[in-house]
């Protein structure tokens, strides 16, 4: 349909079917079974606005999809299609590893292919519109929903919000296999006071603007079609009615001219904030915000209408807020193709296709960190190995919003084991404990998750794993947190492995020292005394539909681990927030010299984390000389080359990621100690050198100032070239 004929049908339609189009509903109001992502409290949704809602969260099939579209269609009176939206997060059907592994691998390239093939086989079941990606940078792994952010840099997350647009947009997302995606949470959700989630947010604007806005800009310079609002406060007004974040910040500064969502249930919960006296007020405010679709809280569908004849909403600014949303559908092509994609033939062609089954693998493989290696890996083939641990035989490898993966294709540890015939005969698999106790608090999610094991069935479980790991040579472990103790709603004040576990791991230690451990987490966890007693450790975080694959890859040592940290790991969680771009301040502590007391430190535990973002190991070994630099001194408009020679000591062939650090010494306002600005992932072959160069110039050092402008300031920098964000070899230059 042409823009003409778009303006033309907004002009014919009633304020009530304008208002509805503002409306999104769950698909539960029109079929039973559809997902619910939020709390379905009371709406009060009459039967005409859920007759004139112009968009569904939650369906998840082809077959129903078509069926509420025609329904729905038949009963419009200007026959406008439904848009129909889901959280597609880390996959559809075929389940990639969740976001904050995916940074690990330190590819947002790769990233792309899999939001395609996820949009591939999400727009197959019918949905037009993804609630992903989530660009909210994380420093605080008490948040559950860190698991869902690609990290704590602003640079590697505004690498990976363009690649997730660009995969789930494509050029066109008129075209087959293509779904809008949609930028979320509009602004600095994943910086909740205390990590507790919806919690206040307390950050200063340059703090905002450095750190927190890049990933979303990136996102909305890549095109995506939608924004969403966040829970959460800026600068101690809810984002959904904050006139200046929405209007000011997102639209006029950012250029973000695509339609802006409600959180589920968001408007309503301006009230609870103490924001707004009660609907009505709610409605006003989110509208003159900038809100335009209402997700859930049926608020706008109750008082929009009557805001616009009493005045207090000027009518011709619905038609703007409708006129964008009736352009994404137009956009989508869903005027001619109401169906698009969605069709049971195409859900069976694509969903869990080989091409999608193998780049779930690869990224499973290039996700997975190896953190500590004392020669225990790769396995050794012939050695009498014990495999023991919660996640040996279950298939719950992935997040907690990969609802939409069928857990029953997924194969655990133990059943991929038969494809490594040469090992198999080797290995004991023992579970050895439930992955939770029966106390644990996992509220509101579904009771089977809770095992039901009496205190005297655990003991014979560990007992039986005691017994196991006597008579193995070496023990590998399997142990992690619940898939559902991260993601939404899932704060921890500990950030542990489940009690029972840690039970299980101190009971194999005591009777066997050789062991490794593969670790599964939808966070950084504090592993203080794993670490201080494996011989090695895998993180392999929550890798999808082809995780155990993938882990086996690795320890059999088909594919050697390539992945680096995309967040710290705590060496403590009173450490949180704790992250590698942090500031000087007046009194830095260095504990490699002699200071007097009076530094910015704890008196029980270090600064540094126990592994630094960007950290990871491989099954060889590298060594990276001094940073050279083509020249020392810059001006404007310039650049400096600076380069290292990176060498494969080892005996294998291996992948390193060479990443480059900027620190500007002194500037207008304190500068981090370090920011990633560059890195290469280069493949070297044992006694292989290869030049790894960097280009430095503007882009690189500007900053926002304390004018509050962006740019750079003249004075001297550091250049710092390694393998993680502890690096120390640097050079300094000066930009006059
Ligand atoms: C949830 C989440 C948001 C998600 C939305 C729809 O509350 O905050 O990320 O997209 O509801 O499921």
């Amino acid at each position: 349909m042409n823009d003409d004929r778009l303006r033309d049908l907004l002009e014919k339609m009633t304020l009530e079917e304008k208002v509805g189009q503002m409306v999104q509903i769950s698909g539960e109001f029109l079929e039973k079974g559809s997902v619910l992502t939020g709390p379905m409290l009371e709406k009060g949704f009459t039967n005409e606005a859920i007759c004139l809602a112009g968009s569904v969260i939650g369906i998840q099939n082809a077959a129903t999809m078509r069926r509420i579209q025609k329904n729905y269609m038949e009963r419009h009176p200007h026959e406008i299609p439904a848009l129909f939206m889901m959280d597609v997060i880390n996959g559809y059907r075929t389940v990639f590893p969740i976001p904050l592994a995916q940074g690990c691998a330190f590819e947002p390239d790769l990233s792309e292919k899999c939001s395609s093939a996820a949009a591939r086989e999400a727009a197959s079941s019918g949905i037009h519109v993804t609630f992903a990606p989530m660009a909210d940078l994380v420093r605080d792994a008490r948040w559950g929903r860190v698991m869902e952010s690609p990290g704590e840099d602003p640079y590697l997350n505004s690498l990976y919000c363009r690649a997730m647009v660009r995969g789930f947009q494509g050029e066109d997302i008129k075209y087959s296999g293509k779904i809008a995606a949609c930028v979320k949470h509009f602004a600095a959700y994943g910086a909740p006071v205390a990590g507790r989630d919806y919690n206040t947010v307390e950050l200063s604007e340059n703090t905002l603007r450095e750190f927190y806005i890049p990933a979303y800009d990136s996102g909305i310079k890549a095109g995506a079609e939608m924004v969403m609002a966040a829970f959460n406060t800026v600068n101690r007004i809810p984002s959904t009615g904050n006139k200046w974040l929405l209007k000011d910040l997102l639209r006029k500064e950012l250029g973000f001219d695509g339609v802006l969502i409600s959180d589920w249930a968001a408007i309503e919960e301006l009230i609870a904030h103490g924001y707004c006296n009660g609907r009505k007020e709610a409605a006003e405010k989110a509208f003159g915000a900038g809100i335009d679709i209402d997700m859930m809280s049926g608020i706008y569908s109750e008082h929009l209408s009557d805001l616009v004849r009493s005045e207090t909403i000027n009518e011709k600014e619905i038609d703007k807020a409708v006129y964008r949303i009736l352009r994404l559908k137009n956009r989508l092509g869903l005027f001619e193709h109401p169906y698009k994609d969605a069709g049971e033939e195409e859900e069976k062609k694509y969903f869990l296709c080989q091409k999608h089954r193998k780049l779930a693998l690869e990224a499973a493989e290039k996700s997975c960190v190896l953190l500590k290696n004392e020669g225990e890996f790769p396995l050794k083939i012939g050695r009498k190995t014990a495999f023991i641990g919660p996640y040996v035989n279950t298939n719950k490898l992935t997040g907690s919003w990969s609802f939409t993966g069928d857990k029953k294709e997924i194969v655990s540890i133990k059943e991929i084991l038969s494809e490594y015939p040469e090992y198999t005969e080797n290995i004991t698999c023992m579970q050895g404990s439930p992955m939770i106790e029966f106390d644990m608090e996992l509220k509101g999610f579904d009771e089977e998750e809770k095992e039901k094991i009496s205190g005297d069935e655990i003991e014979k479980m560990l007992d039986d794993a005691e017994e196991v790991a006597k008579e193995a040579q070496s023990v590998v472990m399997f142990l992690g947190e619940h898939f559902l103790q991260s993601g939404e709603a899932a704060s921890r004040a500990y950030i542990t492995i489940p009690s029972v576990q840690k039970r299980l791991f101190d009971r194999v230690y005591n009777v066997n020292k050789n062991i490794s451990v593969v670790l599964f987490s939808g966070r950084p966890l504090d592993i203080m005394d794993i670490s201080r007693k494996a011989n090695a450790i895998l993180l392999a975080w929550l890798p999808g539909t082809e995780g155990a694959r993938a882990i086996m890859n690795i320890l059999t040592g088909t594919a050697a681990p390539e992945g680096k940290l995309s967040m710290s790991f705590p060496w403590s969680v009173g450490q949180i927030p704790i992250f590698y771009n942090s500031d000087s301040t007046g009194r830095p502590y260095d504990n490699h010299i002699q200071q007097d007391r009076f530094r910015s430190r704890y008196l029980d535990i270090p600064n540094e984390p126990l592994y630094p973002f960007g950290y990871g190991l491989t099954y060889t070994s590298f060594s990276i000389s001094e940073v050279v630099l083509d020249r020392t001194r810059i001006s404007r408009g310039e650049k400096i080359c600076a380069s290292v020679l990176v060498k494969n000591t080892g005996r294998r062939t291996g992948i390193e990621t060479i990443q480059m650090y900027i620190r500007d010494l002194v500037a207008s306002v304190v500068r981090p100690v370090k920011e990633l600005k560059a890195f290469k992932k280069i493949t070297i072959l044992p006694g292989e050198e290869k030049t790894v160069c960097f280009d430095i110039g503007e882009q690189e050092l500007s900053f926002y100032k304390s004018d509050g402008r962006y740019g750079c300031e003249e004075g001297k920098f550091r250049v710092y070239i390694g393998t993680d964000s502890r690096t120390d070899n640097f050079k300094e230059f000066i930009l006059e």
